[in-house]
């Protein structure tokens, strides 16, 4: 078991540099077999899913080699058997590879994909898109077998704009006859990198970032060279942190426009926020309380909504946060109460954190990938020492975490036991 020990009231000063983006480079890897030739992508972070997603590119028999940031992928050998189910279950994206090999194949057996505990997360828009592609489905406990004799372009319209779903519904038509229509499709950045990539392979993708994406389908893919977005996530967390305790904290190599809601939202809240072409200055400041309600993108993600929550147990009376993605992503309350907050769950969507209020160190757990962020802010703003339990949620989206936070001023360890 991993465990994060971390002395508080350090204050944060000099620079981050942010890495690739966890949620682009686990779709990217599993778009790059639909092509038949030699893909390198760049950028790509250095954390455990990735890890993940590399076993299952080498079970499949595809050549990987990885240097550095660089991934190079040859998947014109592999060979498309099933993926076992304890590999499905490390994580999320791993249903981008039944989308994936559907398209190229036209057959894929999958298991349902794991990630983290935070809700239901059914994949039913991912199979209404195959079925209206012309698959068929078949469920048996929780192994998919999906097959098609071929699979022919159409309207697919998302119940709700699912990240998971639209890369899937792109990935299961690039290759398709004729021409399919996303309505109402996520709009993340992270799918924009995906289409960018699989245009680059000679895919013929337009809007991707709007609610409507067409795909006209291609006979074949070809290599090609491409490079992961930064991390926003990432990114904000930092953020978040030098909001905290930070004095004059860069975190830098980011795109801001992909973190706007949450840099308004800290300006709304009289924050000390710097702003430029490609970084961020910030600083701790008295800070107002805010409302935030978790969105698709553009507005405020879900992802940074745990990491904020420890900001506004920081600010001088009652913020409001109300969660609409998930139905389970409060698990961070009970242990941030556990540290001094503040906080009522009004319901399993919505809280109301009371500030300001002193947080102390003491044993707590990281029950999810953001919750384990929340924990180590908490942690460092926090007076004397706070143990981290179950920290691999955490090593799996924040690359090199501790030497990161080491570098400007953080005293934090890793224990492995
Ligand atoms: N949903 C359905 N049916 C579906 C698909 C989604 O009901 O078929 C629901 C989900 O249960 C959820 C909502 O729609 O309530 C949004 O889910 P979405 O499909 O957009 O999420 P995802 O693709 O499973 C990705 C990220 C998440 C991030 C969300 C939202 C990856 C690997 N994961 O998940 O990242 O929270 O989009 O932005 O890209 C994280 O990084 O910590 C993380 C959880």
């Amino acid at each position: 078991m991993k465990k994060l020990i971390i002395e508080g009231n350090h204050p944060l000063s000099g620079s981050i540099k942010i890495s690739g983006a966890k949620n682009s480079a686990v779709a990217l890897i599993p778009a790059a077999l639909l092509s038949s030739g030699e893909v390198k992508i760049d950028n790509i972070p250095n954390i455990s899913d990735i890890d993940a997603l590399n076993e299952i590119l080498l079970y499949l028999g595809a050549k990987v080699s990885r240097n550095n940031e660089m991934i190079t992928i040859d998947s014109s050998k592999i060979e498309n058997k099933a993926i076992p189910k304890e590999i499905c279950s490390k994580l999320r994206a791993s249903y981008y590879f039944m989308s994936a090999l559907l398209g190229k194949y036209k057959k894929v057996e999958m298991w349902f994909p794991g990630g983290c505990s935070i809700g239901a997360r059914p994949i039913d828009q991912t199979i209404k898109a195959f079925r209206a592609l012309g698959a068929k489905v078949i469920e048996e406990d929780s192994k998919f077998i999906i097959t098609a004799d071929k699979l022919v372009g159409t309207e697919v319209y998302l119940d709700m704009p699912s990240v998971g779903a639209t890369v899937n519904t792109i990935l299961a038509s690039v290759l398709a006859e004729g021409v399919t229509t996303v309505a109402n499709a996520a709009k993340e950045p992270e799918i924009v990198n995906v289409a960018t990539f699989l245009n680059n392979m000679g895919a013929k993708i337009k809007g991707a970032g709007t609610s409507t994406i067409k795909i006209t389908g291609v006979e074949k893919l070809n290599g090609c060279f491409h490079e992961v977005i930064p991390d926003r996530i990432e990114a904000g967390t930092y953020v978040l942190a030098g909001a905290l305790i930070g004095k004059n904290l860069k975190i830098e190599g980011i795109i801001p426009e992909h973190i706007e809601s949450l840099t308004t939202k800290l300006k709304e809240m009289g924050s000390n926020i710097k702003i430029y072409d490609d970084y961020i200055e910030i600083s701790e400041s008295d800070l107002k309380p805010a409302k935030i309600k978790t969105l698709g993108y553009p507005g405020f993600p879900t992802d940074l909504q745990q990491p904020l929550t420890t900001l506004l147990t920081q600010c001088e009376g009652k913020s409001i946060v109300e969660e609409t993605i998930y139905e389970n992503r409060f698990q961070n309350v009970k242990y941030l109460c556990d540290m001094g907050a503040k906080i009522n769950i009004i319901h399993n969507q919505k809280i109301e954190v009371e500030g300001k209020t002193d947080l102390k160190g003491c044993t707590v757990k990281a029950t999810d990938l953001r919750a384990g962020a929340c924990m180590v802010l908490a942690a460092l703003k926090a007076e004397g020492k706070t143990t981290i339990e179950d920290v691999e949620h955490v090593l799996r989206g924040y690359e090199n975490i501790v030497f990161k936070l080491k570098n400007v001023g953080a005293k934090i360890e890793l224990i492995d036991e």
